[in-house]
């Protein structure tokens, strides 16, 4: 593993090339990253910086989101099969019936959406700022893709609105039960309950806070408390615990994202040796997905 490390570094520095990592990515891949971050934060990332190629370490939407918001830049995706399954629950030809059925509603994609799917929508946005985006909105009626739990959990908040949610959800967050967090609990009963707005409306209603992935890491940072039941993804807790080295995390054993952890350092080595694979998008889908990503990033 060290010659490998080793290799990735210098390769690098010798072509100037930017590693960036969702919160999600192995231990061994967030420690080679320049930058490890949630998808909002990845987005914002993107755009700053001024290296010709991107390794992008996480699922496809991302990759395919940092490429869009850099039409000039060679995004790198060292595994195209690293796909989000919620992502592709989307169905165009349904989605485009229930916009012709509601011409007065504007359409708010998840980030966690194919490009296609982005080309469609009006505004994107993500676990980090759904809320906030969809109560700036003007109209009275939005079609939510494609995240039930995130759409249900944003109706908590904005309550003059009429949101129509498309039936997704994610695996790994669905299989997050109210149990699971309640045994921690009783094991460790000083813990705070922190969960990710995918996570199913009842375990929502038993925790402390609800937070996108960076959004944990910050609470983290800035709470007095020193014990965190963790409901979401468990990979975020090996940045929780290099960060917070006198805190404990207690995560959900099952909570794994099968696709994140389809990036290698042997596939991530082998991308920037060939710079390849690449993200390929057609250049009609990339201007319209960018103009829902640039008003999100607006507001
Ligand atoms: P964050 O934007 O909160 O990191 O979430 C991304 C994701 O895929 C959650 O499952
Ligand atoms: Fe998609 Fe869920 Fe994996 Fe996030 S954790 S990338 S929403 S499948």
């Amino acid at each position: 593993m060290e010659k490998l490390v080793s290799k990735i570094k210098r390769l690098k520095r010798e072509r100037n090339i930017v590693i960036l990592a969702h919160n999600y990515q192995p231990p061994e891949i967030q420690d080679i990253a320049d930058f490890v971050g949630d998808s909002l934060d990845l987005s914002r990332k993107a755009t700053k910086v001024s290296s010709k190629y991107i390794v992008f370490c996480g699922v496809n939407f991302m990759a395919e989101s940092a490429q869009i918001l850099n039409p000039d830049k060679v995004v790198l995706h060292p595994s195209l099969d690293a796909r989000c399954p919620m992502a592709d629950m989307v169905n165009i030809k349904e989605l485009e019936r229930l916009q012709d059925e509601n011409p007065d509603a504007l359409t708010v994609a998840y980030i966690n959406t194919t490009a296609e799917t982005k080309a469609m929508a009006d505004i994107c946005c993500t676990s980090a700022n759904a809320v906030h985006v969809i109560k700036k909105l003007d109209a009275k009626k939005i079609i939510f893709v494609p995240d039930r739990n995130l759409g249900s959990y944003v109706k908590r908040f904005v309550v003059d609105k009429e949101i129509m949610i498309w039936p997704g959800y994610c695996h790994t967050h669905e299989n997050i039960s109210k149990d699971d967090i309640l045994r921690l609990k009783s094991k460790y009963p000083n813990a705070e309950i922190m969960v990710h707005p995918e996570c199913r409306p009842d375990v929502i209603d038993i925790a402390d806070f609800v937070f996108s992935t960076n959004g944990m890491v910050k609470h983290v940072r800035e709470s007095k408390a020193k014990e965190f039941i963790v409901g979401t993804e468990k990979g975020l807790c090996y940045r929780l615990r290099k960060e917070n080295p006198d805190k404990r995390f207690y995560e959900i054993d099952k909570a794994v994202c099968p696709d994140m952890k389809k990036i290698t350092l042997e596939k991530i080595l082998a991308s920037m040796e060939n710079l390849e694979p690449r993200v390929e998008l057609s250049s009609n889908v990339m201007e319209m997905a960018k103009k829902p990503l640039d008003k999100m990033l607006e507001i």
